[in-house]
C-alpha cells in the first residue's frame, strides 16, 4: 500500500560529482584541478585526504551503474570534470575525456537510466585559475567554450544539462571564506566570482541552446536555504534577511528576474572593495535570465541566525558547507536551533524546510521552471556491522522526512518532476575528507568494496512504488 503517490514520470535518481567519486587524477591525460591543487595544501583537507583514488568511479563505472539498476533508479546526476575535457582549460576536446564520458552515458542508456551532466562541480582547471580564476571575467567565456565541446561531444547521449553546481559555494567558500579550492578569502574575489560563475552560466546556456539536440533540456542548480531569525529582534530579523539575501536572492533574482536584489547591492557596496556591482556590464543580466527548462534545487538544511553588531574580519567558519557566516561580511552569527537532531555535518535535519523553500520559490518567481531536487541527503557516522550489513536508520529517517515534503509542496501546485539522493556512495566530501558518509551505499576504500545501506533498499522500494507508505520510516 503506498499511501503518497507521486506524480507518473516522476524520476528517482542518485548523484554525485567528478571530483568526489573518480579517482584516476592523472589517467588519460587530465590535467589538474583546482581541487588537486587545494588538497595538497597542508592542512586544507581533513586529514590530509584527496581524491586521488576517491571511489575508483572512473574505472568502476559499470559496476556503479549496474548497482543503480538494481536498486530501480531511474536517472543518474554525475559530473563531467572539465580538466578532461582541456586540461589546460583551453583549446580542442581532449579526446579521451569525451570517449570516457561517452562510456558513461551509453552503459546509463542501456541500464535504463537517464544521464543528466553537471558541467561544472567545482574542478576547474587549474591553468584558469593560474589566470585568476572565476573573478576573472574571461573564465566565463572559457567556461561557455567548453560547455559548447562537450554538448558537442555528448548532447547526442544526454538529454539533460546543469551548468553549474552551486554557484554560492563555488564563489562564497572558493573566493570568499577560503574553505574550498582555491582557498581564498577576499570578499571583492568572492562578488566577482558569483557573477562570472552566472555570466558563465548564461553564455554556456546559450552555447548549447544554439546547436541543440531536440530533446535537451537546459538547467542550472543552486543550493538554497530557509534563513530563520533566531528571535524577533530587528537585528536578528534583518541579518535573516541578508541571509537570505545572500545565499537565495542573490542567485535566483538574476536568474529568473535578470536582477541583482537592491537591498544586497547597497549591503555589499563599500564592504567589498568599493562599487561591490562594477563588473556588471550591460546586456550580462539579459544572457542570465535566458529562460531554463528547469532549476536544480539542492538542499540540506534551514539556517539559523543572530545579527551582530560587529565582524571584525572572517568569523568562525564551520565546517562542510552547510550554514556558515561568509565573507564578505554579513554580521550575522550562525546559531543551532534547540532540539532538532542534526547529521554528523552537525546540521539541523529540518524537513519542513524543504517544503517551506519549494513554496516559497513558487510564490516569488512568476517565472519558475520546473523544478528537480538535484541534492538531498545526510552524512551520518556508518559502519559495517560484523556481519558486514549497514543500517543506516536516521538517513532514512531524514530522507522519508524530505520526500514528504517534497510531497506536500507538489500537492499545493509547486511542479517538482524528479529526486536525486545526494549521494549514490560515500565518497571525498571536499574539506572534510572521507570523514563524511553521504552516500546511500558505503564504500570501503581500502578495498574499493560497495555495500549498498539500508536506506538505500529503503530508497529502492520508493522509487519502484513511485511513492511512500506510512509505515517505511522507522522512530
Ligand atoms: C553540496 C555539494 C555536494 C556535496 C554535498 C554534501 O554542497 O554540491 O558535492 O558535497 O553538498
Amino acid at each position: 500500500m503506498t499511501d503518497l503517490q507521486f506524480p507518473p514520470g516522476f524520476q528517482w535518481g542518485s548523484a554525485t560529482a567528478s571530483y568526489q567519486v573518480e579517482g584516476a587524477v592523472d589517467e588519460d591525460g587530465r590535467g589538474p584541478s583546482i581541487w588537486d591543487a587545494f588538497c595538497a595544501t597542508p592542512g586544507a583537507v581533513h586529514d590530509g585526504d584527496t581524491g586521488r583514488e576517491a571511489c575508483d568511479h572512473y574505472h568502476r563505472y559499470p559496476a556503479d551503474i549496474a548497482l543503480m539498476a538494481d536498486l530501480g533508479l531511474t536517472t543518474y546526476r554525475f559530473s563531467i570534470a572539465w580538466p578532461r575535457i582541456q586540461p589546460t582549460g583551453q583549446g580542442p576536446a581532449h579526446p579521451a575525456g569525451i570517449d570516457h564520458y561517452r562510456r558513461v552515458a551509453e552503459e546509463l542508456l542501456q541500464a535504463g537510466i537517464q544521464p543528466v551532466a553537471t558541467l561544472y562541480h567545482w574542478d576547474l582547471p587549474q591553468a584558469l585559475q593560474d589566470l585568476g580564476g572565476w573573478p576573472n571575467r574571461d573564465t566565463a567565456q572559457r567556461f561557455a567554450e567548453y560547455a559548447a565541446l562537450v554538448y558537442d561531444g555528448l548532447g547526442d547521449l544526454v538529454p539533460s544539462w546543469i551548468t553549474l553546481n552551486e554557484p554560492w559555494v563555488a564563489s562564497h567558500l572558493g573566493y570568499g571564506n577560503g574553505g574550498h579550492a582555491p582557498g581564498i578569502s577576499d570578499g571583492a574575489q568572492c562578488l566577482a566570482a558569483t557573477h562570472h560563475l552566472l555570466l558563465g552560466h548564461g553564455l554556456a546556456a546559450a552555447a548549447l541552446r544554439s546547436g541543440r539536440h531536440p530533446d535537451t533540456q537546459i538547467g542550472i542548480t543552486v543550493n538554497l536555504t530557509v534563513a530563520v531569525a533566531a528571535s524577533d529582534d530587528p537585528a536578528d530579523q534583518a541579518a535573516a534577511r541578508r541571509v537570505d539575501g545572500d545565499s537565495n536572492r542573490l542567485f535566483l533574482d538574476p536568474l529568473l528576474r535578470g536582477s541583482y536584489p537592491d537591498d544586497m547591492i547597497e549591503w555589499f557596496d563599500g564592504k567589498a572593495g568599493g562599487n561591490s556591482f562594477a563588473f556588471v556590464r550591460d546586456g550580462d543580466l539579459e544572457q542570465i535570465a535566458a529562460p531554463l527548462d528547469f532549476l536544480g534545487v539542492n538542499y540540506y538544511t534551514r539556517h539559523h541566525v543572530k545579527g551582530r553588531a560587529q565582524l571584525d574580519g572572517p568569523a568562525d567558519v564551520p565546517a562542510g558547507s552547510g550554514p556558515r557566516v561568509t565573507l564578505p561580511a554579513l554580521d550575522i552569527e550562525s546559531v543551532l536551533p534547540d532540539g532538532v537532531p542534526r547529521t554528523a555535518m552537525g546540521w539541523p535535519v529540518e524537513p519542513d524546510g524543504l517544503r517551506q523553500l519549494l513554496v516559497r520559490l513558487h510564490d516569488d518567481y512568476p517565472s519558475l521552471p520546473p523544478i528537480f531536487i538535484t541534492e538531498n541527503g545526510a552524512a551520518y557516522d556508518d559502519a559495517p556491522a560484523p556481519d558486514g550489513t549497514v543500517d543506516d536508520p536516521e538517513r532514512i529517517t531524514y530522507l522519508d522526512g524530505h520526500l514528504r515534503a517534497v510531497h506536500q509542496a507538489i500537492e499545493v501546485g509547486v511542479e517538482v518532476r524528479g529526486y536525486f539522493v545526494w549521494s549514490l556512495m560515500d565518497n571525498f566530501e571536499w574539506s572534510e575528507g572521507y570523514a563524511k558518509r553521504f552516500g546511500i551505499i558505503y564504500v570501503d576504500y581500502p578495498t574499493q568494496t560497495r555495500t549498498p545501506k539500508s536506506s538505500a533498499q529503503w530508497y529502492a522500494g520508493v522509487a519502484r512504488a513511485n511513492g511512500l507508505t506510512g509505515t517505511d520510516a522507522p522512530g
